[in-house]
């Protein structure tokens, strides 16, 4: 099992796509072990896009991921880094494939609607700049309509 960070990001949340999007890595068994919502300051951004820093278009996506509010997540499932991104599609909406989350509700490489880790290595860097350990939920879902 892996656990991987998502973010729904300004664009998304500020179109009431949230639910939609939660729902899509739920229908893929996807299980969610923290979620909050928060607006991201700068010096949040610069902590979780620090390898972006200098790159032409860091200004630009700084302004956008502190725009408006977003929701964070911690995802869990099988192979979940990978799975979740390809399930969010291409960083551009235009070179996503069809039923991806990017195809559906991102409008530009800027406006893209979810980020997702890209690493064992940043999933574990990225969960622990939103989440402290007592906010990630470790325990077993018990599901009573099961029975
Ligand atoms: S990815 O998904 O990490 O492989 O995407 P990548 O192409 O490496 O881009 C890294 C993040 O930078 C964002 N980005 C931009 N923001 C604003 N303007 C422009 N032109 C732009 N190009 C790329 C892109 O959405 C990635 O953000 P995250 O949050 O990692 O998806």
């Amino acid at each position: 099992m892996e656990k991987t960070l998502v973010l729904i990001k300004p664009d998304a949340f500020a179109r009431h796509h949230a639910g939609d999007i939660i729902k899509r890595y739920e229908s893929e068994g996807f299980r969610i072990l923290a979620m909050k919502l928060l607006k991201m300051d700068e010096r949040l951004a610069s902590i979780h896009y620090a390898e972006h820093i200098g790159r032409p278009y860091y200004k630009d996506l700084v302004g956008f991921m502190t725009s408006g509010p977003l929701i964070a997540m911690v995802l869990e499932g099988e192979d979940a880094i990978a799975r979740v991104r390809k399930i969010n599609g291409k960083t551009n909406p235009k070179d996503a494939e069809e039923g991806t989350i990017r195809k559906e509700f991102a409008t530009s490489g800027r406006r893209n609607a979810v980020h997702a880790s890209d690493s064992p290595e940043s999933a574990a860097r990225e969960i622990a700049i939103f989440f402290n350990q007592t906010e990630i939920y470790d325990g077993t879902y018990h599901v009573e309509a099961d029975d």
